[in-house]
C-alpha cells in the first residue's frame, strides 16, 4: 500500500477505499493536467470525481456482464457534475418542430428549405462510413465554456459536402456563426445555444469564412461578447439551401446518409453515461427524447455481439479526439435513441 500523498485533502479518517480512489484521482489529475486554484476547488473536484467514478464503474459492470454494449471511462469531464458541464454538453436552443425553426428575422429572404421524404432514394447497404470515402473533416473541440455544438455540427455537415463533392477540405468558422448569427437577428443565441436551420439561412445569405481567418475563441457568453468580425471578401463557404429530413424513420435516414451525405442532428446528450462514453454502441434506456446536444451522422454499421445483431450510427462529436472513439461515438439504430431522429438537417451547396 502506498502512503497517502494527497496533501491538499485534509480528511480526518482515511479508509482503504478512499485511499484507492484518492490515488485514482491523483493519477487522473496528472493525466489530464488538471490544476485547481485552492483547497476548496480541489476538494470539490475530488468529490465530483468520486461521484462520477461510481456511475462509470456501475455502467462498466453492466458492460462486463453483457448487459450494455458500450464502455465508459474517466475523461476530461470527470471533475464536474452534470449541471456544471452543461456548457459543453448543451447547445440546441428552442428546437421544437418544423417551421418554428425558421422563426426569427434574417438579413434577407429565407433560403430554400426542402423536406426529404421516404421514397426519395433507393435502399441503403448495411454498412457505410463516409470517413473511408473522403467525406469527413477532422474532429473539432468546442471546449468547456461555449454551447456552440449547433455551429460545429452544422458546419461539419457543410464541410462534408465540400469534401465529398469537390475534394476540398475546409474548416469553416464556428466563431463567425456564434458572433454574427445572433438572437436579435436569427433566433440564435451564440454560446447559449442555437440551431442549424438559422445558421444555414445566415450562411446562404452571407457566406462563411474559414476558421483560419476567423478563429474559435471558446468564450463564456456575455452580452457584449459577440462583436461580428465577418469580412465578406474572406468568405469561402456558401450554400444554396438545405434539407430537413422527415423525422422518425431510421431506415430512411440511412438512405439519406448513404446517397446524400453526413446529416447534422440534435439529441439528448446530457446523460452522464454519454459524457463518459469511451467506446462501443451507446444504448441507454434512460436516454429519452430531449434535444440538448448536436453531432453529425457520418455513417452506419452492423455488428454481431454474442449472436445478437446490432445496427448502429457512426457519429462525429465536437469534444476533441480525446473523447470517445477518437472523437466519435456509435449510437444504437432503430430505437430513436436519445431522440436522434427528431431534428435532422443537411446543407445543399450546388
Ligand atoms: C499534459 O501535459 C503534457 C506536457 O505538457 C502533454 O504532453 C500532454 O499531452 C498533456 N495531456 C493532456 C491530456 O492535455
Ligand atoms: C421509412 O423509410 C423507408 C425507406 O425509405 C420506407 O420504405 C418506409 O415506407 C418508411 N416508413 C414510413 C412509416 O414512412
Ligand atoms: C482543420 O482543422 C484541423 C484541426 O482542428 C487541422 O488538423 C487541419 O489541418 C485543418 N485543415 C485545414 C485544411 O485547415
Ligand atoms: C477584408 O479582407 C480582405 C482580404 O483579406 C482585406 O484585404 C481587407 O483589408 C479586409 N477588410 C477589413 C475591414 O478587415
Amino acid at each position: 500500500m502506498k502512503l497517502i500523498t494527497f496533501a491538499l485533502l485534509i480528511l480526518p479518517t482515511i479508509f482503504c477505499e478512499d485511499e484507492n480512489i484518492q490515488n485514482d484521482f491523483l493519477e487522473w489529475k496528472n493525466r489530464f493536467n488538471k490544476t485547481y486554484k485552492n483547497v476548496e476547488e480541489t476538494e470539490k473536484a475530488y468529490k465530483n470525481f468520486k461521484f462520477n467514478k461510481k456511475i462509470i464503474d456501475a455502467g462498466n459492470e453492466k458492460f462486463i456482464k453483457g448487459e450494455a454494449y458500450f464502455h465508459q471511462s474517466l475523461n476530461k469531464f470527470s471533475d464536474q457534475l452534470l449541471h456544471q458541464r452543461k456548457r459543453a454538453m448543451r447547445g440546441v436552443a428552442t428546437v421544437t418542430t418544423g417551421q418554428s425553426m425558421m422563426s426569427g428575422r434574417s438579413f434577407g429572404p429565407p433560403i430554400k428549405m426542402t423536406i426529404l421524404k421516404p421514397g426519395t432514394f433507393e435502399s441503403a447497404p448495411l454498412v457505410w462510413d463516409w470517413r473511408r470515402h473522403n467525406g469527413v473533416t477532422p474532429v473539432k473541440d468546442q471546449g468547456y465554456f461555449c454551447s456552440g455544438c449547433w455551429a460545429f455540427s452544422g458546419l461539419g455537415a457543410l464541410e462534408s459536402q465540400y469534401k465529398k463533392n469537390y475534394g476540398k477540405e475546409y474548416n469553416f468558422s464556428e466563431q463567425q456563426l456564434i458572433d454574427c448569427n445572433r438572437h436579435e437577428i436569427t433566433g440564435n443565441w451564440g454560446c447559449d445555444g442555437g440551431n442549424q436551420a438559422s445558421a444555414y439561412n445566415y450562411i446562404g445569405i452571407n457566406g462563411i469564412e474559414l476558421a483560419e481567418t476567423y478563429p474559435y475563441k471558446e468564450e463564456l457568453p456575455h452580452d457584449d461578447a459577440y462583436s461580428c468580425g465577418f469580412n465578406s471578401s474572406r468568405a469561402v463557404g456558401q450554400l444554396s439551401g438545405y434539407y430537413r429530413i422527415r423525422p422518425g424513420n431510421e431506415t430512411f435516414l440511412k438512405e439519406v446518409v448513404y446517397y446524400y451525405g453526413p446529416v447534422s442532428f440534435a439529441f439528448n446528450g446530457l446523460l452522464p453515461t454519454f459524457a463518459y462514453y469511451e467506446s462501443g454502441i451507446y444504448d441507454d434506456p434512460n436516454c429519452v427524447d430531449g434535444l440538448s446536444h448536436s453531432a453529425l451522422i457520418v455513417g452506419f454499421g452492423r455488428v454481431n455481439i454474442g449472436g445478437r445483431i446490432i445496427d448502429y450510427w457512426i457519429c462525429k462529436n465536437s469534444w476533441s479526439t480525446d473523447w470517445g472513439e477518437d472523437g466519435y461515438f456509435k449510437m444504437v439504430m432503430g430505437k430513436n435513441m436519445c431522440g436522434l431522429t427528431r431534428y435532422l438537417i443537411a446543407p445543399k451547396i450546388d
